[in-house]
């Protein structure tokens, strides 16, 4: 099929999903099997083992692929599976340059199981390509960014970052979980590998969890090596949801973003607001860059309450809508106390440096009613 010219949604429904060779089934089936009958040794069709291949998985791959305009992706079993993928490409000595403010689980990946393995991170405050290029040594193999950022919602320049690590010899792989492949495809402006938790905005429903690695086809090699050698992909089930998530992905982000720009200006104009974080308000200091490289600027918005963590923690548990939960980017709208929960294994003088501070509160801004939203914000700010 010819995704080239298709408007978005119709990939997400169409790329990889023909209907089944076997039986005609409109939906792809979820292929639950972990072996393949072949009529001689060798001889099969297409398929030997699930680790190595499984045909709900690659409907999910392929059309992940066409979405971020890569040319192959390949399925993992978490985010963190993902890019323990990604970062298992580089070798001992090698360096990289990260943004600080990045997930805790990437942090905690890098400096408890990459570095002791041998990969020095160094990490900048300044996500700037001025900021890139002071932490950027003759070693450094890889950049690494989330843009938006988790949780300070910091708009870093893809275009700009990947002629920067292009011209020092690195490549450029983008945590694209905060956009979405709908609001922002790196690979287009330059970024080698994109790397996703589809457990966020591509599962959509918070039913799954599961990660993908999209990009070149000479890095992807490598990486489906990988894939298969260290075995974390995910079951046929899982991947199937993922997919099934991937189909209304454009319409539930419309309707994240549209409610969350509606809050976000709210936010900004109530009084027990202290700052709030979101690209979409003309204050943000990556407000035209992310005008710039994204369609909209997504679902996430985190807040500073006045009165720090005993506010913030009031806050937390007096919201009624806004459940209180690890994770992002479902139908429903969670709130999150990065603090303690998914920055809780970044130290605190490490948090604290970074702006992390503990009256710091982030929204995952669901698709229900914004204005019963905005009420549930209100009652537990009233609290
Ligand atoms: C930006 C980002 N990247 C990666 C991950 C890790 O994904 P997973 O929890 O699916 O392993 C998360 C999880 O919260 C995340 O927010």
């Amino acid at each position: 099929m010819n995704t080239k010219a298709q408007g978005f949604s119709t990939t997400a429904i169409h790329a990889g999903q023909d209907a089944d060779p076997a039986t005609g089934a409109t939906v792809v089936p979820i292929y639950a099997t972990s072996t393949y009958t072949q009529a001689a040794p060798g001889q099969h069709k297409g398929y030997e083992y699930s680790r190595t291949g499984n045909p709900t998985r690659a409907a999910l791959e392929t059309c992940l692929a066409a979405l971020e305009g890569g040319a192959r992706c390949l399925a993992f079993a978490s985010g963190l599976a993902a890019t323990n993928a990604v970062l298992a490409q580089l070798r001992p000595g090698d360096e990289i340059a990260a943004a600080a403010d990045l997930y805790g689980g990437t942090f905690r990946i890098l400096e408890k199981v990459f570095r002791p393995w041998g990969l020095v991170a160094h990490y900048t405050d300044d996500p700037s390509p001025d900021g890139f290029r002071r932490i950027l040594t003759p070693t450094t193999k890889m950049v690494w960014i989330e843009t938006p950022t988790n949780p300070l919602l910091q708009i870093a320049d893809i275009a700009a970052l990947a002629d920067l690590a292009h011209n020092a010899g690195a490549i450029l792989a983008v945590d694209n979980t905060f956009a979405s492949p709908y609001l922002q495809q790196p690979i287009k402006l330059g970024a080698d590998l994109v790397v996703h938790s589809t457990t966020k905005y591509l599962g959509g429903h918070s039913d799954v969890v599961g990660g993908a690695v999209i990009g070149r086809d000479d890095l992807m090699q490598a990486i489906q090596f990988y894939q298969n050698a260290a075995g974390a992909v995910p079951g046929p089930f899982d991947s199937w949801l993922v997919l099934r998530g991937i189909k209304t992905l454009a319409v539930r982000m419309d309707r994240h973003c549209a409610n969350a720009r509606q809050l976000a200006d709210w936010l900004a104009k109530h009084p027990a607001i202290a700052r709030v974080h979101y690209p979409g308000l003309p204050t943000h200091s990556g407000h035209a860059l992310a005008k710039k490289q994204m369609r909209d600027f997504g679902g996430m918005i985190s807040i500073s309450i006045k009165g720090g963590k005993e506010a913030a923690l009031k806050f937390l548990t007096h919201t009624k809508l806004f459940s209180l939960a690890e994770s992002l980017g479902g139908v429903e709208s969670l709130v999150g106390h990065p603090a303690t929960m998914t920055h809780a294994s970044i130290p605190a003088e490490i948090r604290q440096a970074r702006g992390i501070d503990d009256g710091l509160v982030r929204l995952s801004v669901g698709i229900e009613d914004v204005e019963d939203l905005r009420r549930d914000l209100e009652l537990a700010l009233e609290s």
